[in-house]
């Protein structure tokens, strides 16, 4: 099962940092696909790693209050930060209650103090993304191609369906990390899998396609159903 591999890779490099003595900086997404990942961590490996070795930041956040069914936060700590022994210091949420510009401004900040930093962006070691089936990733929708070619780390998104606010951390941040994993599952990605896979160029109608990291490896897991049209 694509969670239950990629939980085993995710802890094999947190105990390797952990060998190193070097804290991992994650950044992970929301949404459902990382449910069942952070489920399988929070049951197989509550206990098994150091998770104080781990920085854990945010891809982006809907602007609600954590405790909101829609917090990434909220669903995050729900599933697995309540059930493994994390310090809070080691914990940067992006702060969805707050002033959208304002969060947006604050987080770039904790992003370059508490992440390396090349090529004047900072640096995660992992980042953990997810696709919605416009191609979108983080909260970088069709279209917003100045989400890919900022020069901030962070900026303000509008859902195009819903309008709700988001921060985003932008595509050359992503583009900066060190390991860049997609997680995509399901049937319902497979025609935009296909796309992606098939067109070669990049386009600004899939955000995801902009994706490569530049200082690293860029990694798509993808379940069978999701790889249907190119497996
Ligand atoms: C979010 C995520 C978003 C997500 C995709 C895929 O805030 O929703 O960061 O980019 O990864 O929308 O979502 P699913 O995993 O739910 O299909």
């Amino acid at each position: 099962m694509l969670a239950e591999a990629f939980a085993e890779e995710l802890v094999n490099r947190i105990i390797e940092a952990a060998r190193k003595k070097t804290p991992l900086t994650l950044a992970v997404s929301g949404g459902n696909t990382p449910k069942l990942l952070f489920s399988v961590l929070a049951e197989k490996y509550y206990t098994s790693v150091d998770w104080n070795m781990v920085r854990l930041f945010w891809v982006d956040e809907r602007c609600v209050a954590p405790d909101d069914p829609e917090s990434n936060f909220g669903m995050t700590e729900k599933i697995l930060l309540e059930k493994i022994n994390i310090s809070a210091g080691n914990v940067f949420r992006m702060r969805g209650e707050d002033d959208p510009e304002m969060e947006a401004q604050r987080y770039s900040g904790v992003l370059s103090s508490h992440t390396g930093n090349k090529n004047g962006f900072p640096v995660f070691d992992i980042i953990i993304l997810g696709m919605g089936d416009d191609g979108h990733t983080a909260s970088i929708f069709p279209g917003n191609n100045k989400l890919l070619s900022s020069d901030n780390i962070c900026e303000v998104a509008v859902h195009p369906v819903s309008g709700q606010k988001r921060i985003t951390i932008t595509g050359k941040v992503i583009n900066n990390s060190r390991s860049v994993f997609f997680l995509v599952t399901g049937n319902r990605k497979s025609e935009i899998v296909k796309e992606i896979f098939r067109s070669s160029a990049v386009s600004e109608m899939f955000p995801s396609s902009h994706i490569k990291s530049v200082n690293g490896t860029t990694t798509w897991l993808l379940d069978n159903e999701a790889a249907k049209f190119i497996g």
